[in-house]
């Protein structure tokens, strides 16, 4: 076997189109603009659209496809960001979640909001730490996992 053989034989099959990442990238963020508690920070900081969403574009390609087009630096970004809250990243999760529930390509949908939630996560470590690196660091509360029901709780 060859080298080529080895490549193309473990190389794993893409999950989804560069079309159906645009899709994705448009809807969420149609909605997130549309959103009573994110729509002002983005529609206040984001002057180009077109340009924002084809960077988004480009990001979600890098993490999905592997693609190399993403060159930005989300973390210094969302840091200099004011007043950024647990919240706005639980809300933008939440979001997320329902765009991506709404995907038949399940694979996608699947790979997209295991990366948000971690990217999420990340972004909000970094927000803390920039912010006072000597407090306690906050958990975003993810709601892929809500707190159990009072009554399913064991006695
Ligand atoms: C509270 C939640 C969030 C808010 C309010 C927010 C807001 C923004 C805004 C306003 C920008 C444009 C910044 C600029 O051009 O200067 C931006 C860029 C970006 N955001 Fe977020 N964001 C949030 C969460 C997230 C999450 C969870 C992800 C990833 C899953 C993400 C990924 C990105 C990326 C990749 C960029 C482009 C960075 C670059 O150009 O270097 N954001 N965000």
């Amino acid at each position: 076997m060859t080298t080529h053989d080895i490549a193309t034989d473990t190389a794993p099959a893409d999950i989804c189109t560069e079309a159906e990442i645009q899709d994705l990238v448009h809807t969420f963020y149609a909605k997130a603009r549309a959103d009573e508690a994110l729509g002002p920070i983005f529609n206040g900081m984001v002057h180009d659209w077109d340009e924002h969403l084809a960077t988004l574009s480009d990001f979600w390609s890098a993490v999905i496809l592997g693609t190399r087009r993403f060159t930005g630096m989300p973390m210094p970004k969302h840091a200099a960001m004011p007043n950024l809250k647990a919240e706005l990243f639980e809300r933008w999760l939440v979001l997320f979640g329902e765009t991506t529930d709404a995907l038949p390509n399940r694979a996608l949908a699947d790979a997209a909001q295991e990366m948000a939630k971690r990217m999420a996560r990340s972004l909000w470590y970094g927000y803390q730490l920039s912010r006072d690196p000597n407090q306690p660091l906050t958990e975003l509360r993810s709601p892929a996992h809500p707190e159990p029901h009072p009554e399913a709780r064991p006695a």
